[in-house]
């Protein structure tokens, strides 16, 4: 059997010919795929603006700062994520507090957080970073209601879950990222997500004035409209208003963004296949301490299991030319965040997942064989000679 890895990306003819189309044009950046891109994109999600971001993690950077993190600013997040769902709250000098997770969706545990809300007087915390982890949305409207409590902002960390969506209380979806109930929101065009763009980010919101804000800090903190108010000075002018950033996407990986978002619904559909498949396959087995089984609002970035013995398991697939992966090593316990006082033991339901999780190859293009196959991989491992 052929290598498989956990995750990887789909790239088509289409997908090739829109990339050499921009590569032939005049403009290889700052062009109109962007604002293309942008408008598919927030129709897609169900948002008023999007902004086209280098990647997720200016993406959460810019969304900091727009939202004016800086040196004494709390802000709670999951220790089960990517490390740059905290580290966009360092990059501005706040402080990163880390929630505890719920065993059963391993999101961030909102009675952690308001465990950790109550315990100091209101106004110590600035905001909140919950996250679509592995592509399960995150109860935003829960989160909403908690955050107006507490006068604190919320940025979606919803790189993992494109078309994912959570049920509201009047019964109504809210897909992932759709600005409903918090501010912002932030994705990844990294080639193991849903959309693969190269590198590549994208910020949604409903809040006009924010929007305006991210596209200033995107592009050097520069806004040509002041230019009308110096007509005496020429077509060339322009001021940089505030400090930003250079963030932005390029036209060809926006030509390759835009291309792959015509075909996000038939790769959702086959992330929920494979998921289903995996979610029948493993109904019985004791072996399974835990696992999603199949959700249909789930946007399946990773398909993970909880197991006894992962790491020989781990290493089992190895042997089989399977390369599952772990996600994630709990931030709390990153070297850079002991350096501010966190330890084994402050987290145990992220400390006890992080022992136990694995994540299963998970993307459109894997075959009913290879699945077949890594399944039977892992029913021999637990269950040998059944
Ligand atoms: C949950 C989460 N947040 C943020 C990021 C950062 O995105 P990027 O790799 O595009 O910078 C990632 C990417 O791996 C992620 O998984």
């Amino acid at each position: 059997m052929q290598k498989i890895p956990y995750g990887r990306q789909y790239i088509t003819d289409e997908d090739i010919q829109a990339v050499t189309d921009v590569l032939r044009s005049d403009l290889l950046t700052q062009g109109p795929k962007i604002k293309e891109f942008e408008d598919a994109f927030s129709e897609y999600i169900g948002c008023k603006y999007s902004v086209a971001i280098s990647n997720g993690t200016a993406a959460l950077h810019l969304c900091a700062l727009a939202l004016g993190v800086k040196k004494g600013k709390k802000v709670i997040t999951t220790p089960i994520t990517f490390a740059a769902s905290a580290n966009c709250v360092r990059y501005c000098d706040g402080d990163v507090v880390f929630g505890d997770i719920d065993p059963e969706t391993y999101l961030l545990d909102i009675n952690s957080v308001k465990t950790i809300l109550e315990a100091s007087p209101k106004g110590t915390y600035t905001g909140l970073i919950p996250v679509d982890f592995a592509g399960r949305a995150v109860d935003l409207e829960a989160y909403r209601k908690l955050a107006d409590e507490y006068n604190l902002w919320i940025i979606e960390d919803a790189c993992h879950a494109p078309g994912g969506y959570f049920t509201d209380s009047n019964g109504d979806r809210q897909y992932c990222g759709n600005g409903k109930f918090a501010e912002l929101a932030i994705f990844s065009f990294h080639p193991v997500k849903h959309i693969a763009a190269g590198e590549g980010g994208m910020i949604t919101t409903n809040n006009k004035a924010l929007y305006e804000t991210l596209l200033n800090l995107r592009t050097h903190g520069i806004q040509q409209n002041h230019a009308l108010r110096h007509f005496n000075d020429g077509g060339w002018y322009y001021e940089v208003q505030e400090l930003g950033y250079n963030c932005r996407l390029t036209d060809f990986q926006a030509a390759l963004g835009l291309s792959q978002l015509k075909r996000a619904d038939a790769g959702m559909k086959r992330r929920k296949e494979i998921a289903a498949t995996y979610a029948s396959a493993f109904a019985d087995c004791s072996f399974i301490k835990g696992s999603s089984g199949f959700m249909d609002s789930h946007a399946y970035h990773l398909y993970i299991i909880e197991v006894d013995d992962r790491k020989g398991l781990y290493n089992h697939l190895r042997t089989c030319n399977i390369y599952a992966q772990i996600h994630y090593i709990p931030c709390h316990l990153m070297p850079y965040y002991r350096e501010f006082g966190w330890k084994e033991g402050d987290l145990p339901a992220a400390e006890k997942y992080y022992s136990q999780c694995i994540s299963l190859p998970m993307y459109p293009t894997l075959t009913l064989e290879e699945q077949a196959y890594v399944i039977s991989c892992i029913k021999s491992y637990y269950e040998p000679g059944k």
